[in-house]
């Protein structure tokens, strides 16, 4: 990137920050539910144009110049977000909150290969974070969230990692520099500023070993293998087991491995849990498996690449480096005790 692109990228950043403040002053709040949904939504007739502040960055309809302030318009025209559709006008960006956060990502349909992901998956993300650090987990001095998106799971972490004495280092990596950008703006209006912010490919351009990875990436077969979506594999899961496997190499004794994902399962059996599970155990971890929600994106059922598949579950791995190498050794002849695997759905 040359000076005046780099100059120019700055200035977006700028007002896209101004326009996250204009929006916390208004108070805006709006829940991003899944493409599907939201099409049905707004392919409603009287959803045509957007009337309205989430009509704009929320359901992403066009809109007509004057239902908005001058001022917001300016900052619109300033980030580059206003486009012209005919003779209404639409948002690049799109605007989701979570608990008084605002997030920046990608319009609706998020078709390109470099889109932001903020959705569905996001929400439920979050809540297993937010468990993780309701249980008490040991003290952490370095974490990452490996495929930051938005910034959401960094931002997320700073906030829980915020007691006065604690100085954690906090990594947010992603393989699409765009995300980083915008996981920039996001995590200035959540007044953060300490989180590094890597362009990596899962922790190859990143050193040292983690008390804490986090991580909820691509899981799904898309046939265009857009970036926030396609996981590779069989059936999605080659990405999750690349990050089981940087855990395992990058994790520092007790250390733990917050892996939200979504797997294939056919004809009854979950074949990412059984690798999983081997792998890690032969490593020297514990684990628990959740399946927190049965059937997600039941709509990819209908492809070809899903067609042996009974159903995607969005299951939650949670697994831990144990503290002494000695007990490894121990640890092995009773492999079951030490694992405990709960597939219980939610319901
Ligand atoms: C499903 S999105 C999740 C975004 C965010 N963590 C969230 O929960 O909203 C997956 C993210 O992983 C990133 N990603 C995909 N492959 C990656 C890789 N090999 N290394 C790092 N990031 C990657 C994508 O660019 C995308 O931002």
């Amino acid at each position: 990137m040359n000076i005046t692109n780099n100059a120019q990228a700055n200035s977006h950043q700028h007002h896209l920050s101004l326009l996250l403040v204009y929006l916390q002053l208004h108070e805006y709040r709006f829940t991003t539910i899944s493409p599907a949904s939201h099409a049905k939504v707004n392919s409603r007739i009287e959803n045509a144009e957007a009337n309205d502040l989430i009509g704009i960055f929320g359901w992403n309809r066009p809109f007509k110049r004057d239902i908005i302030d001058a001022k917001l318009f300016d900052l619109m025209q300033a980030a580059d977000i206003a486009v012209r559709v005919g003779r209404l006008w639409k948002s690049r960006l799109r605007v989701s909150s979570m608990n008084g956060l605002l997030f920046l990502h990608s319009a609706f349909p998020t078709v390109e290969n470099e889109a932001v992901f903020f959705g569905p998956d996001s929400y439920r993300f979050a809540n297993v974070i937010h468990q993780f650090f309701a249980s008490h987990p040991p003290p952490i001095h370095r974490a990452v969230d490996i495929g930051t998106g938005s910034g959401l799971g960094a931002i997320l972490l700073a906030l829980a990692l915020k007691a006065p004495e604690a100085n954690p280092d906090i990594i947010a990596v992603d393989i699409n520099e765009y995300a980083l950008n915008l996981a920039r703006v996001n995590m200035s209006d959540a007044d953060i500023h300490h989180i590094q912010l890597v362009n990596s490919n899962l922790l190859s351009s990143v050193g040292g070993n983690f008390d804490l990875i986090i991580a909820n990436p691509p899981y799904l077969i898309d046939k265009s293998e857009r970036t926030y979506r396609h996981g590779g594999g069989h059936l999605g899961a080659d990405l999750s087991l690349a990050i089981l496997a940087t855990a395992i190499e990058r994790l520092n004794p007790g250390g733990t491995l917050l892996l939200y994902t979504g797997i294939a399962i056919v004809n009854g059996h979950d074949a990412f849990l059984a690798e999983a599970t081997e792998r890690l155990i032969l490593a020297g971890f514990t684990l628990t498996y959740s399946e927190i929600d049965p059937d997600i994106f039941g709509e990819e059922l209908e492809s070809e690449a899903y067609s042996s598949a009974d159903r995607i579950a969005a299951v939650v791995l949670a697994a831990r480096k144990l503290a002494q190498k000695s007990r490894i050794v121990h640890f092995k002849p009773s492999i079951k005790k030490q694992v405990f695997i709960n597939t219980t759905a939610a319901r």
